[in-house]
């Protein structure tokens, strides 16, 4: 039987009736078409699935539809919600040469977006345990760190300039 669920993602409202056992993930992909949020392992390894519910970051293949009725979910949809203008962490990525093939991109800037969010000035090892959960098969890591730091220096830039 489906049950009626609310979505709030990237300030837009959702009345879905979903399957119980339906991953968030799923519902994203399948149904909304928000195919920004990557799945990878679907096993909770990889992060490729990666997306903020209320602030907080989640694996959205190990997350139940059902579990995040009412929530505020946070897709890379809704980093650059105009289209036109990139969010730093974006730009950042792209001046940083930090993607490759970018299957893990949606992830890692979600996982980055948590943690500036939190910690707007983080370490070197900080930025690496913050994406500790996050694989890339590409990059080799050290240009997304890099983006990570400059994005956290357009951030503060932006707000001083506020
Ligand atoms: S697809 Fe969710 S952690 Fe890999
Ligand atoms: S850029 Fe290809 S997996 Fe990270």
């Amino acid at each position: 039987m489906k049950h009626e669920i609310t979505l709030i993602i990237n300030g837009d409202t959702y009345r879905l009736a979903v399957e119980p056992w339906k991953t968030l993930n799923e519902v994203l992909r399948e149904e909304l078409n928000l195919t920004g949020t990557k799945l990878g392992c679907g096993t909770g390894d990889c992060g490729a699935c990666t997306v903020l519910v209320d602030g907080k970051s989640v694996t959205s293949c190990l997350t139940l539809a059902v579990e995040v009725d009412g929530k505020e979910i946070t897709t890379v949809e809704g980093l650059a919600p105009s289209g036109e203008e990139l969010h730093p962490i974006q730009q950042a990525f792209v001046e940083n040469g930090a993607i490759q093939c970018g299957f893990c991109t949606p992830g890692m800037e979600l996982s980055a977006l948590y943690l500036l969010k939190n910690n707007p000035n983080p370490s070197e090892r900080e930025i690496r345990e913050a994406l500790s959960g996050n694989l890339c098969r590409c990059t080799g890591y050290y240009k997304i760190v890099e983006a990570i730091k400059s994005a956290s220096r357009m951030m503060a830039n932006k707000k001083k300039r506020r």
